[in-house]
Order: C-alpha cells, then structure tokens, then sequence
C-alpha cells in the first residue's frame, strides 16, 4: 500500500495545528483546507494547501476526487458562542456542508472499492439538561443519555453523529465500501499552542493564558460551575487513537472523552499557586452560563477506554504543571 492521503478540514484551527505534524509523523500525505492562509509552521507537513470554504461544493468535490482521501478529518465548524448568534450560518457550515462532504466520501468510497475514514470532532453541546440542579444530579453522563441539546450547536453536532452513523451502517449492510464514520464527543479543550474563539469553553485557556502574561481576567462563568476539559495533546491523542481502532473493537460510532472535570474557582486556584499575583474574576453573562447550566458536569468515558484504550496523561495538575505553565512561560516570557 502507498502513502496514506488525509484530508484535513479547518486545518488552520486550534485542533488542526495538533493534529498535522502527528498525521505527518504518521507517513500520511496531507491535504489542508481552511478559510484562511495556513501558517508556513503546518503548510510545510502537506502536499496541497487550500484557501477555501467547506460550503462550496465544487472545491470540495474536486479536491475528494483528485486527492481520493483514505480518511478525512472533518474539523471545520463554527463553535458554539458563533453558532448561537447565527444559527442560520450555523447550520449552513455545521451540517449542510458536512451531509455534502459525507456523500462526496462515500462516492470516492464506492469509486475506490475501499471505505473512507470519517474523522468528525462532536462536543458535549449536544447534551441538554434542563437546568443547573439536574445537571448536578446527573453528575457523568453516558453518550445516550440527555440528547436533547438546547443550542443550535448542540443540535448541529447530534444531527451529524447521527447521519454519519447511519451512512456507516447502511454501507456495512449492503456490503459495500462507504463512510468508516468515527466520532468523539470533545469536551472544552485546553491548549498552550493557539488560544480558542467563539466557544462556551473559552473561559478556562483564556484564564490560564491571561495569568501566564500578567493580564487581569474576568470569567464570564459562575465559578462553581463544572464542566469536563482535556489539554488539546490528550485530545489529539484520542482522535487519532480512534482513527486507527480496528472496525471490529468499536461497540458505537460516538464517544464520550474526558481528562477532568474542574469548576473556574478550581482552575483559578491551581493556576495561583504558579502566578500567585494573578488576577482573576467571575463575572457571569447569563445566555453564556445557560450554555454551561445545560451541558454536563462530567461524561462517562468507559466505552472509550475499554473499545480503544483512551488513556489520557493530564489531570488538572498535570495539565497545568506539566504541560501549560511550562509551555506557556516559554511563549510568553522566552523562558
Ligand atoms: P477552531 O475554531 O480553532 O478551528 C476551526 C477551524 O475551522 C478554523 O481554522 C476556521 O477557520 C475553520 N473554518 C470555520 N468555518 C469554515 C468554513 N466554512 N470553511 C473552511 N474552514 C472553516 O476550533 P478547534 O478547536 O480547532 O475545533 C475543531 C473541531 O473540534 C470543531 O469541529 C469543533 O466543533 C470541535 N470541538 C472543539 C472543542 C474545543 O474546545 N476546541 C470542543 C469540542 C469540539
Ligand atoms: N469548546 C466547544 C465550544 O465551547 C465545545 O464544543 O464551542
């Protein structure tokens, strides 16, 4: 067999810039879109970067038929805090787009007489607690339970896990080549790398990141409230895990993931024992702290452990001692 070819979509985003140097460490031949220039820092790991919108059919269309891709990692969307505030464009990007990319896969597919691996980053946006004291009461939840997502986000993601598991299923019935089709359900991610825009996760890297360079941060969540994070290598880690997980070792198509599960007053009292001087705030914005209210305190990641090993390195103090203050002391003060 010949290099492997992946597509990478939004490419130039916070995921992307983890996930292209290890797929090129791989051996894979990569292809790299995005909406904008890619940084020459990624451009140099691919064979072909393109400037361009996942919406327009026909570059899309052409770069699958030339490049005829053995997986795709779909990591284009709009995060939830854009999704919200445009829901219309939300869909357009996040699901339209998406169904076109799938049919496309699964056209190669056929023409090629082999499955494309279908790489597709869901969220923890698609639970939907009615409100703060259920989710408290739910404590982890499972990948069936609460699937009703409040927010157009939410609604994107679910929507799309389930369509890309039906195309796998319906192929694998006909006994035909189609979409290998394999989700994670990421919770909020933490990188040292790239500092986040338009999620509800926002909150905790750009804590961290604001103490590492001495700038004063008010967090626009409840500090008591929890969500589940993971640093971004754990996360990449997990995806490509995932990505090369025999067919036959996976007992669902989606997957819960999660490395730990603090509040904002946790977080903020970890990062002062390394910026004692830092000055952090809570000042919660309601539509955001609903966003937060229905989406769950923690997941259950079993299945994931159990069908492909998840293993995740960094608990809270490890992610902030081990990995982001010495990252981010580097970055900001050339330590
Ligand atoms: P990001 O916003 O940093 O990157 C997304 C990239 O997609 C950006 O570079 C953007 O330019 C590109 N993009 C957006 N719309 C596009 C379009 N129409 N056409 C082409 N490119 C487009 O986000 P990320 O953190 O790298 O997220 C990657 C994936 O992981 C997304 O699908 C996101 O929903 C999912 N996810 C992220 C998190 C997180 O905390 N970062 C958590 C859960 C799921
Ligand atoms: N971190 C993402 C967001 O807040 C979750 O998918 O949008």
């Amino acid at each position: 067999m010949g290099e492997r070819v992946a597509l990478i979509t939004g490419s130039g985003g916070e995921m992307g810039h983890g996930v292209l140097p290890r797929l090129r460490d791989q051996g894979f031949r990569i292809v790299a879109l995005d909406l904008y220039d890619l940084p020459e820092t990624l451009g140099r790991y691919c064979v072909e970067t393109v400037r361009g919108d996942i919406r327009d059919e026909g570059l899309m269309g052409d770069l699958v038929q030339r490049f005829a891709p053995d997986c795709v990692y779909h990591l284009a969307a709009m995060l939830s805090a854009h999704s919200e505030a445009d829901p219309f464009m939300a869909h357009q990007v996040n699901v339209d787009a998406t169904c076109s990319l799938l049919r496309q896969c699964e056209e190669s597919a056929r023409q090629k007489g082999r499955p494309v691996r279908f790489l597709f980053p869901s969220s923890i946006a698609v639970y939907g607690l009615p409100d703060a004291a259920t989710k408290v009461e739910a404590g982890a939840v499972e990948e069936s339970d609460w699937n009703h997502p409040r927010g157009m986000y939410g609604c994107n993601k679910l929507y799309i896990e389930l369509f890309g598991t039906f195309l796998g299923r319906r192929a694998g019935k006909a006994g035909e080549p189609g979409v290998d089709f394999r989700s994670i359900r990421f919770p909020g991610l933490i990188s040292a790398e790239t500092l986040p825009t338009g999620g509800t996760t926002d909150y905790a890297p750009e804590m961290i990141h604001a103490a590492a360079q001495g700038k004063p941060y008010s967090c626009f969540i409840d500090e008591h409230s929890r969500l589940p994070f993971m640093t971004m290598p754990d996360a990449v880690q997990a995806l490509l895990d995932l990505a090369e997980a025999p067919p036959e070792s996976l007992s669902t198509r989606v997957y819960n993931i999660r490395g730990f599960s603090p509040s904002p007053a946790e977080i903020r009292k970890r990062v002062l024992t390394h910026f004692p001087d830092a000055q952090i705030g809570f000042d919660p914005v309601p539509s955001r702290q609903a966003i937060v209210d229905s989406w769950p305190a923690d997941v259950d990641d079993s299945r994931a452990r159990s069908d492909w090993g998840l293993s995740p390195e960094h608990d809270l103090a490890a992610a902030i001692d081990d990995y982001l203050v010495p990252a981010l002391r580097k970055r900001y003060d050339g330590d």
